[in-house]
């Protein structure tokens, strides 16, 4: 099991204390990074640990490690040793760890350090990728067997966190701290243990800290939502891959239930750039199921050895699990989309009604192979109109482009109107992908996007008077069955109607946090 450090990075004392008795309960030890304090606080750091009441950290990171340290490395040890000094006989009143860099060279306040219980974190930053080799960097570092030695990397890839598991496969001999920082890296800070890292670095986000380093979660988001202190080897992994993947609500949804009906199992955002690498990654970690979602809905389907007869004849798919012979694919936005839809407009079927699908990426596919199975007629308008054609001459449907000839055609396609593509959704552009078309109030109009929970594409439905549809209760549903693709076994219901009945506002709470 990995440990959780609080990074503190208040500008004072007495609010890193604050912060800290704030999230004790989640805290194992904490890290009090000097270099973020005023320049007048420095002068107290000395009593720290007594006052955290928990094992810390002394660490004063200089700016060239991705630091706010910019005095000269005299004044920095001059600080360091304040922080040791006076070195009480009751450890409790030391610091715990002190964080020195591999170029640090000053035998004299090692020597004192370990004098008094204070033990080594020898720390190497690497701000522009790693060329070494990891383990040989690592056993260059280490100056003492009790030494702690830690590498973070900033990662500009996928294919850099695959360098930095490897490394971490091979290197069992001593304690050590191994980070992949930045976005492409997040999951190692939910995953230390399969990193095999020592610890895993949080902040107080939710307390408007700034992260210790580019990256870091939020401390009650790691220990309440993720359970990283509770991960073991034997704990079940799964997880969402897609890019950017900035806002999901799969995390929250898998995780509130793994935790409600006290699973060993976690789910984590793999946000990534490489479909390969990420699934030599999958191999490495022991993922058991990943949800898909944009953009690889498609590229995933020939990494798989089998999938369903649905993601065969639709050509996408949201949904893998890891079986004996390899990977098995199966298609969940389907059933979610049909559900929400047709609960919403209390139908059993589409028959005599006409749709306009706008968009023709991969989750158009399942929302044009459903709305064909229940009867309905559909028009595709798509910015690369070929992709609405392709899709569209499979069932029989009209086609165009998003401009005036396709909201022409729309005029006899306005029953309901899907919006399946990308525009408006969180990290991408906040446009109106059909702002051509003028509503008339009678179309019902569902966007697929849940994040933002109204897009300008629905707001203008709305204030037309049309009745809407997000894509909240799609993804839920859709979740609900990947669920049982992952596990065998359904959520039990009893369980859905408590996560639904805070959900969504839990939910916000927390990404907005
Ligand atoms: P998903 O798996 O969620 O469907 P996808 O396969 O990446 O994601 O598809 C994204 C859809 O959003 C596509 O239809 C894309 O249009 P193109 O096929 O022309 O790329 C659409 N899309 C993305 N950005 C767009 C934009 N700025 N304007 C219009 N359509 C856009």
């Amino acid at each position: 099991m990995a440990k959780l450090c609080l990074c503190l990075t208040a500008k004072t004392i007495q609010r890193n204390l604050e912060i800290l008795n704030k999230y004790r309960k989640h805290t194992d030890l904490a890290e009090l990074r000097v270099d973020c304090l005023d320049p007048d606080e420095r002068l107290y750091i000395r009593r720290f640990p007594e006052l955290a009441g928990l094992p810390v950290i002394l660490t004063i990171r200089r700016d060239v490690d991705g630091g706010h340290f910019t005095g000269g490395e005299g004044a920095r040890v001059k600080l360091l040793a304040n922080g040791l000094a006076f070195a009480n006989t009751d450890s409790r009143y030391n610091y715990a760890y002190v964080d020195i860099e591999d170029d640090f060279d000053v035998p004299s306040l090692e020597e004192a350090a370990r004098t008094f219980g204070t033990k080594i974190i020898r720390s190497c930053h690497s701000l522009n990728g790693f060329t070494d080799s990891i383990p040989k960097k690592m056993k260059s570092m280490q100056r003492s067997g009790d030494e702690i030695v830690k590498i973070a990397v900033a990662v500009k890839s996928t294919n850099d966190v695959l360098q930095v598991l490897k490394a971490s496969k091979k290197i069992t001999a001593h304690n050590k701290i191994l980070i992949c920082m930045g976005h492409y890296g997040i999951y190692s800070r939910i995953l230390a243990e399969r990193f095999g890292s020592y610890l895993s670095y949080a902040s107080a986000l939710s307390e408007s800290e700034v992260p210790g380093a580019p990256g870091q979660m939020d401390i009650s988001e790691l220990a309440e939502l993720y359970r990283v202190q509770k991960i073991t080897s034997k704990t079940k992994v799964y997880g969402i891959m897609g890019y950017p993947l900035k806002a999901s609500v799969s995390p929250w949804f898998f995780n509130t239930v793994f935790n409600l009906e006290n699973t060993d199992a976690v789910y984590v955002p793999f946000p990534t750039d490489s479909v390969n690498d990420l699934m030599e990654i999958a191999e490495g970690l022991d993922v058991k199921g990943f949800s898909i979602t944009v953009p690889y809905k498609e590229t995933i389907i020939p990494k798989l050895i089998k999938c369903s007869d649905m993601v065969q004849s639709i050509g996408a798919c949201n949904t893998i699990s890891r079986m004996e012979d390899g990977w098995h694919g199966d298609n969940t936005d389907c059933g979610g989309f049909s559900e929400s839809l047709l609960e919403f407009i209390n139908r059993k079927n589409l028959k005599y009604l006409k749709a306009t699908i706008i968009g023709a990426g991969g989750v158009a596919r399942s929302v044009a192979s459903e709305i064909h199975r229940m009867g309905g007629k559909a028009l595709i308008l798509n910015r690369t109109v070929y992709k609405a054609k392709n899709i569209a001459t499979k069932y029989n449907f009209k086609w165009g482009g998003l401009d005036n000839q396709g909201i022409e055609l729309m005029l006899k396609f306005n029953d309901i109107i899907i919006q399946t593509s990308s525009v408006g959704m969180e990290g991408y552009e906040a446009s109106d992908p059909l702002d051509l078309y003028s509503f008339t109030g009678d179309e019902v109009v569902m966007d697929l996007i849940y994040v933002p929970p109204v897009t300008p594409f629905l707001k203008r439905a709305m204030s037309a008077g049309c009745r809407t549809l997000n894509g909240y209760n799609m993804v839920i549903r859709q979740a609900c069955m990947q669920y049982a693709h992952f596990t065998g076994t359904e959520i039990p219901q009893k369980l859905l109607s408590q996560i639904n009945t805070t959900g969504a506002n839990t939910w916000n709470k927390i990404r907005s946090a």
